[in-house]
Order: C-alpha cells, then sequence, then structure tokens
C-alpha cells in the first residue's frame, strides 16, 4: 500500500527521500514521486529506482515530501502519482488514504476557477487548502480547515512555499509517524523507514496533525489545540529491517522461525513452574473469567491464524468461538451479546476492515482483545487488551513469521483462558507447556532440511494447480499452504477441509492436479489416509506432510516432507512451516520476487 516519508533538516533532502522510498517498498506501489521545496517535483513510474535515476543529484534543498503510490482512483501514472500540487504550484502534498467526498469538492473548486491535472482523489486536499489561504493568511489555518472539509481516511505530510522550512503532517484512519531527530526530523507511514536515522518515534491519532521544523515539532487536535506527547523509543534496530544476508525477507522471515517462537513467549513463560502467563490481560482477567462468546475476526492470512484459535479455545478453555472474515463481519448486522468477547488479530495494526469491525464490536459494547505485531498501531491503541507478537517487523508481503507467532499466542491465549475459567488446572497445562519449549527445537529441524524442501518442490514447480487438504487442527493449515502458495508463485491453489473431498473438490483430480496432504500421527490420521487412497485411485499425485517414521504414508505418497512428532494442539505453527518453504521455493523457482507479489500491498489499509 501507499508510502510517505518526509524530511526536514540541513542535509540535502532528496537521497534521503529516495532512501525513505526504498524503506517502504515492501509495502507494494506503483509509482513513486517527491517534491523539494526550492527545487522542485519529479515522479516515475514503477520501481524506486526509476525515479532516483531520473533525481540524480539535480534537486538541492533540505526539506521534502516524497511518496510511494497503489492506485485507488485513476491509473498508474505521473500525473497520478503524489506528491500533487494546487494550482498555483506552491502547496505540495502526498497522501495515504482515500477521500471519499473528493468528487463534490472538486466539482466545487472546478466550478471556482481550480484546474486538476490527475485523477485522483487527493489533489482536491492541495486546492482546497489554496482556495482556504485566500481569506486564511496563516497556512495552519488553511491545513486545518481543509481537513475538516475531506471524509474519509487521511495520512498527509503537506509543504508549502509560504513556510519553506516546515512540514505538517496529519492522521485520520492512515498511520502517519514523526521521527525525532537531532537538527532533523522525519516522517513517514511506517517506523520502519525512520528507524535507520532516529529510534524517538511520535505516532499520531487519528484526528491529529503536527507542525514540524528541523528543530521543534507542535501537535494538535482538528480544534486546534495543542497536545503535548512524549516520544517513545522504537525497540527494534536497522539489522532487523534488513534480509540478514538472505535472497529474500520472507526466506529470512521463514527461518527465524525458531526465534520467532522464543520472542513471542519471552516473558509469557514459567520454565520452572511450567506455565503461561500473559500480563497483558492482567487488566481484563476479571471480564475473560465472565466473557461467554468469543468472536475472531481478521483478515487473509490472520484470520486462518483465528482458524486455528476457535479450535484451541473451544477445545481448551470450552468457551464457544466463531472465527469470521473482517470484511463480512462490519457488513452484515452482527449480533455481539452481552459477554461476548471480540479477538482481532493482525499483524500491520492497520488493516482497514479488521479495524472496521473491532469498531462496529465496540460500538455494540463487546470487550477487545488483539493480537498485533505493530506497537502503536491504531488497532493496538483502540483495543481493550493486546498481546503483542514481540518478533519485529515483518517485510515480506506474503506474512510467514507473525503467522507463526499468533498461533503461538493464541495456543497460550487458549490455555490462560482455561485456568481463568477453571476449566482446566494448571498442572493438567504443564504437558503442554513442556511441549510449547520443545517447539522451537522442532521447528529448527525443519528449517534445517530446507534444501529438501526446495528439491521436493521442484519436482512440484511446474504444476498449475494444487490441492491442499487437512483435518481438524492441520485444516486452517491446508487454507494457509494454499494462499501462501498463490500469492507469490500465482499458481491456483486451494485449501480444502479433508472431509469436504468428496462433495466437490474429487471431481478435479487427475494426474495434472497434484494434492498436499497434511496427514499427521493425530487423531484423524485413519481419515486422512483414506482420503489419500481415494486420491490416488484417481491418479493425483500426492505430496504428504507426515509425522517422522511414518512408513505407510512413505509407500503410499509420491513424495513426503517429514515434521517432527507433535502434540496434535500444536500442529498448526509446526506444519506450516514447510508449507511456507515450499511455497517460497516455487515461487523463486518459477524466476518471481516473493517479496514483492504482484498486486499485494504488506498493509491493507483501504478496504
Ligand atoms: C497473506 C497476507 C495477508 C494478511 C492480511 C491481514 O500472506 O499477508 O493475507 O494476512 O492482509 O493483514 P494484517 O495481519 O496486517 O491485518
Amino acid at each position: 500500500m501507499c508510502g510517505i516519508f518526509g524530511y526536514v533538516g540541513t542535509r540535502d533532502a532528496a537521497p534521503l527521500l529516495i532512501g525513505g522510498l526504498k524503506a517502504l517498498e515492501y509495502r507494494g506501489y506503483d509509482s513513486a514521486g517527491l517534491y523539494v521545496v526550492g527545487a522542485g517535483c519529479i515522479k516515475a513510474v514503477g520501481q524506486v529506482k526509476n525515479l532516483e535515476a531520473k533525481v540524480g543529484d539535480t534537486m538541492k534543498g533540505h526539506v521534502g515530501l516524497a511518496h510511494t503510490r497503489w492506485a485507488t482512483h485513476g491509473v498508474p501514472s505521473e500525473i497520478n502519482s503524489h506528491p500533487h500540487s494546487d494550482c498555483t504550484g506552491k502547496v505540495w502534498l502526498a497522501h495515504n488514504g482515500i477521500i471519499e467526498n473528493y468528487s463534490e469538492l472538486k466539482d466545487e473548486l472546478i466550478a471556482k476557477g481550480h484546474q486538476f491535472k490527475s485523477a485522483t482523489d487527493t489533489e482536491v486536499a492541495a486546492h482546497l487548502i489554496e482556495e482556504n489561504l485566500k481569506t486564511m493568511p496563516v497556512f495552519a489555518d488553511a491545513l486545518l480547515a481543509m481537513l475538516k472539509m475531506v471524509r474519509g481516511t487521511y495520512g498527509f505530510v503537506i509543504a508549502s512555499d509560504q513556510d519553506p522550512e516546515k512540514l505538517y503532517i496529519a492522521r485520520k484512519g492512515s498511520p502517519i509517524v514523526l521521527g525525532i531527530g537531532e537538527g532533523e526530523n522525519f516522517v513517514a507511514s511506517d517506523p520502519s523507514a525512520i528507524v535507520p536515522y532516529t529510534k524517538k518515534v511520535i505516532y499520531l491519532n487519528d484526528g491529529e496533525w503536527a507542525e514540524i521544523t528541523s528543530s521543534s515539532y507542535k501537535l494538535f487536535d482538528l480544534d486546534g489545540h495543542e497536545i503535548a506527547r512524549e516520544p517513545q523509543v522504537i525497540a527494534w534496530d536497522v539489522e532487523q529491517t534488513q534480509k540478514g544476508g538472505y535472497d529474500h525477507y520472507m526466506l529470512k522471515e521463514i527461518m527465524e522461525g525458531d526465534n520467532v517462537i522464543k520472542n513471542t513467549l519471552a516473558g509469557r513463560l514459567d520454565e520452572e513452574a511450567l506455565s503461561i502467563k500473559l500480563p497483558e490481560l492482567a487488566d481484563v482477567e476479571d471480564r475473560l473469567k465472565d466473557i461467554k462468546r468469543i468472536i475472531i475476526t481478521s483478515c487473509g492470512t490472520a484470520l486462518y491464524a483465528g482458524w486455528v484459535g476457535e479450535y484451541l479455545i473451544e477445545e481448551y478453555a470450552k468457551v464457544p468461538v466463531e472465527c469470521e472474515y473482517a470484511s463480512e463481519f462490519r457488513y452484515r448486522s452482527p449480533i455481539v451479546e452481552p459477554g461476548t468477547m471480540i479477538m482481532t488479530i493482525t499483524q500491520s495494526g492497520e488493516t482497514a476492515d479488521t479495524l472496521a469491525a473491532l469498531r462496529e464490536a465496540k460500538r455494540q459494547g463487546a470487550m477487545i482483545v488483539s493480537i498485533v505485531n505493530t506497537v502503536g498501531s491504531t488497532i493496538a491503541r483502540e483495543s481493550d487488551a493486546v498481546i503483542y507478537n514481540q518478533i519485529g517487523p515483518e517485510i515480506g508481503v506474503a506474512s510467514t513469521k507473525a503467522f507463526m507467532s499468533q498461533v503461538t499466542l493464541l495456543t497460550a491465549f487458549a490455555i490462560k483462558l482455561a485456568e481463568l475459567k477453571g476449566v482446566v488446572t494448571a498442572e493438567a497445562n504443564k504437558d503442554i507447556v513442556r511441549e510449547i519449549l520443545a517447539l522451537p527445537e522442532k521447528i529448527k529441524t525443519i528449517l534445517e532440511a530446507r534444501e529438501d524442501i526446495k528439491a521436493v518442490a521442484q519436482k512440484y514447480a511446474s504444476y498449475d494447480d494444487f490441492l491442499f487438504m487437512g483435518r481438524k487442527y492441520t485444516f486452517p493449515i491446508a487454507f494457509e499452504g494454499a494462499l501462501k502458495l498463490k500469492e507469490i508463485s500465482y499458481v491456483h491453489a486451494e485449501g480444502y477441509g479433508a472431509g469436504e473431498m468428496k462433495h466437490g473438490p474429487i471431481a478435479m483430480i487427475d494426474e495434472k492436479f497434484p494434492t498436499v496432504a497434511l496427514c499427521l500421527n493425530d487423531s484423524v490420521y485413519e481419515k486422512m489416509i483414506s482420503n489419500v487412497q481415494e486420491i490416488k485411485a484417481r491418479s493425483g499425485r500426492v505430496l504428504a506432510l507426515a509425522t517422522v517414521g511414518d512408513e505407510t504414508m512413505k509407500k503410499m505418497a509420491d513424495e513426503v516432507i517429514y515434521v517432527p512428532a507433535i502434540m496434535e494442539m500444536l500442529e498448526p505453527v509446526l506444519c506450516v512451516v514447510p508449507l511456507q518453504l515450499f511455497a517460497y521455493y516455487i515461487g523463486t523457482g518459477r524466476g518471481y520476487d516473493v517479496d514483492k507479489p504482484r498486486n499485494l500491498a504488506k498493509s491493507v489499509t483501504v478496504e
């Protein structure tokens, strides 16, 4: 999704702006542009390196703003890419989000004589400021008036020739972060772009805006009242935002797997007492004891983690759980009865549908507990309690390490809730905790065998259709394995519950349509064996994921990827790892840049 970067200081702004945009490339975009006060605006379609080549060292100036655009209104083109300006070329701005009433505002502005260049919603904001300046001599007043006129969502960075030593930023629905440096300040839509320069940041809340110079910043609300807020320090380092020696962020993030589990559990697992602690739930523990129902709502990979959560919580904490697409929940008049807890799961903390679902549930009075990776994100701030993943930024567009961490936290949550509800004793949980402690080593053995998985992937690289099937705890993993494959290799892949095979999908099976079957030694193993036999009887090729030592599967399937034996409830986090690697090697084998899959964005901040 779109990215924003801005700089005000004493250094040459242009190279810093290009660097900032490069750090945001992972978010997905189709064009880029920058404006440097006193030096002008340059835009380019395609990658940031195209923009860099056009900029060269021609632009001198120490205040500027830049943007990577992911088209929503108007095709990807130089004209439509940001920054946009008013008629006079004195107001320049970049915007993330959607201005919903742009069409009526544009008509009014055109009637007043304004000339528009682009097809974007964003451009109206620049012309509105220009119009307001006719009656408001102070730039900040004209800007504030504009913010009150637009409906929809925005993260703005704005420069003006009237205040050439300042940048302005504003936020409603689209994240904007201010980075506080020494004699220089930065702004970005995502803190990972700021971390190379400073770790001191201020997150803007919805309805806030700021005026920034090289040595100062002032924060305001929409009534113009100044807000006092101390910067917070980001715990990530630059190293965590780089590839760490791997070819792709995606591989680096999968290979972090064992540490992801350890980091996720840091401070949450008492190794001596063999118990789970979730201190972040302390304030809501009393309410948790009384909850009667849980609705988990999220999108994409995070939703599939939620499906695992549904199984875990119902089995262990005996609380009824439904898990549903946030994009449906927000529109289908859901009934959130008293005693219902809503859980959202989100890596970015900014997914538009998940946020809207959260707000709808909150409007109906529900308590919100969220699993979030991005500290300070909107969903984190709007939840009653947040369990952070503690795994650093996820850069690869395809979510991998976040899923492992989300499922781990859901396991911890189910255990904790079971204890709070008194449906299981701490003593009984010790076996599970022991198994959780062994998880990093088990994941490590899979990661160490990645060359074997690569060899298997090579055998399957030329197929154009795949079925992934699982049952019970591997059911959500079948969907996640299929999602991973389709998003980075553009191969058709479907996830299915194995029990559903006979109800339709088996008609598709032939020698050109292989199946990835998740057949671990668990309570549904026999059922899975029957499904594999049915596929083999129809000339289908089978790649099985099986438990180490399973000789039956070796005979039955065409290829087998083995995973260590594990307690059934912990299967999801283990099984997903080889499927992530399988997708990675098929995608890279087909020559794709798996870190930037086509048409996808890392943070989906529009619906
Ligand atoms: C798939 C993927 C997406 C995200 C989804 C939710 O690999 O990354 O399906 O899981 O867009 O994103 P978050 O977790 O940021 O809410």
